[in-house]
């Protein structure tokens, strides 16, 4: 065989999965990592691509589906799907991908461009224990152009898994699906602020209970927008499953997340590729899951505070918790700034034998502070609380138009605020209809 074929055609970059293979197929260098996931999925796949690939024989076809970004199924000669590759240059905005219709519009200043390949694969890292299923999936750099229809693509980028499946949960009505499945999928959604759970990026599998299908979720490329966005309406939001109590697992699950591990984990691996803003976005998510699911809110009555029930256009309770934190963050900056008083600061902090927090922690405790004062009200109307998750009324037609009035004031004084029992009813009964326009 000649020396070409023998070189590597699909590299392994993600350094978690290689030390996953050095440690339990001995075939690749160690490359020592703090933590460990499964990558065994990712790994027999890369190898089978990578051989289908040096023979020349490798398929790339795009899903039916038309996307913004480049997608493609890898196969091998027979047309057996083993990943899907998305190459970083062909995701939207980037050389490979010429293409003029901007993906989420509204969203530009929230996601860097080129960056989902690293959100894909930090989807996956984050989802601890395979809570809610993201399939396998690493950095991989292709080194063999693979022929697609937008000429070759070679490079960085996600690959994942192939899961076969029976189609999406567009197809299907929610019924068929467990609540712990859907409910470690919202949890999944709110800790890392998912921006695109449409009913697409669920892909549905059959499980031996012929009753019962199983979501898988993908497509994780908008996920920890660089500051706090207000996402369109998920499918999720939509369906009874997380009306109910969490269920107990869930809540232990979500009781164990840990900021900074997620963060040490994430610096290890994607380094400088996961940008301060998404890390101070997950922060303040996590904190509000956390407090929220503590105080025995549904996922649903925290969605509530998340994504916007009206047309689209108005700012969630969160964002707006957010934005304030962000400009109490600028006002502290330019104070120090123009106060000149760095030295004092210095002093000031060794006098007191502990440093000042950095503005980025001052920003996340602040919307921290916000959200718990917010949460506090809501526990204070307890009542209302308690009695919608043990009888949780899904048929109940809405009789309140989403309020107009911002649960935070503008003014950016503290989110306490006559009425909000009353606006807070009103969208926790509001209709799951009003999905707003993507
Ligand atoms: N791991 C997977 N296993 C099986 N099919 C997949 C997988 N990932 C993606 N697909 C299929 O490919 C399609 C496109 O993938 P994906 O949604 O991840 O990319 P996208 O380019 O962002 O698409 P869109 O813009 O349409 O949401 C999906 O709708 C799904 O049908
Ligand atoms: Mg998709």
């Amino acid at each position: 065989m000649p020396e070409q074929k023998e070189r590597k055609a699909l590299k392994l970059v993600s350094r978690s999965a290689r030390q996953w293979k050095a440690v339990h197929m001995k075939d690749e260098k160690p490359c020592p990592i703090s933590f460990e996931r499964d990558y065994s999925g990712v790994t027999t796949a890369a190898d089978y691509a990578d051989a289908w690939l040096r023979l020349g024989k490798a398929v790339a076809v795009m899903p039916d589906r038309e996307s913004v970004c480049g997608t493609y199924f890898i196969s091998d000669s027979g047309c057996n799907r083993i990943a899907v590759f998305k190459p970083v240059d062909e995701e939207w905005g980037q050389s490979g991908r010429p293409l003029s219709s901007e993906p989420f519009k509204g969203y530009a200043e929230a996601f860097l461009l080129g960056e989902c390949a690293y959100k894909e694969a930090a989807a996956y890292l984050l989802d601890h224990n395979n809570n809610a299923g993201v399939p396998q999936t690493a950095i991989v750099k292709c080194v063999y152009p693979i022929p697609t229809c937008f000429g070759v693509s070679s490079g960085m980028g996600a690959f994942q898994v192939y899961q076969d499946n029976v189609g999406d949960a567009d197809d299907y009505g929610p019924g068929i699906f467990s609540k712990e499945n859907v409910q470690r999928i919202a949890t999944f959604d709110l800790r890392v602020l998912n921006c695109d759970r449409h009913g697409g990026n669920l892909l549905v599998q059959e499980t031996m209970d012929a009753k019962v299908r199983k979501l898988i979720p993908i497509d994780h490329g908008y996920i920890l927008p660089d500051r706090v966005v207000t996402p369109p309406w998920p499918a999720w939001m939509q369906w009874p499953q997380v009306r109910e109590p969490v269920h107990p697992s869930v809540k232990s699950y979500i009781q164990s997340v840990d900021f900074s591990h997620d963060l040490a984990m994430l610096e290890e691996e994607l380094a400088d590729k996961i940008h301060s803003g998404s890390l101070r976005t997950l922060r303040i998510t996590t904190h509000l899951l956390k407090s929220a699911v503590d105080i025995g809110m549904s996922l649903y009555e925290t969605g509530l505070l998340v994504y916007s029930s009206g047309t689209g256009k108005s700012k969630s309770v969160l964002e707006k918790v957010a934005d304030e934190a962000y400009a109490a963050g600028l006002v502290r900056e330019q104070r120090i700034e123009s106060q000149l008083d760095l030295t004092a600061l210095e002093h000031s902090s060794s006098a007191e034998g502990k440093l000042q927090p950095t503005t980025e922690d001052f920003i996340v405790r602040y919307a921290s502070k916000l959200i718990d004062r917010h949460l506090e009200v809501l526990q204070g109307f307890g009542s209302c609380i308690s009695r919608a998750r043990s009888h949780p009324n899904f048929l109940r037609r809405p009789s309140d138009k989403p309020p107009k009035k911002s649960l935070i004031s503008s003014s950016g004084s503290s989110p306490v605020a006559s009425g909000r029992l009353r606006e807070y009813r009103a969208l926790r009964l509001s209709s799951p209809s009003h999905r707003p326009e993507n």
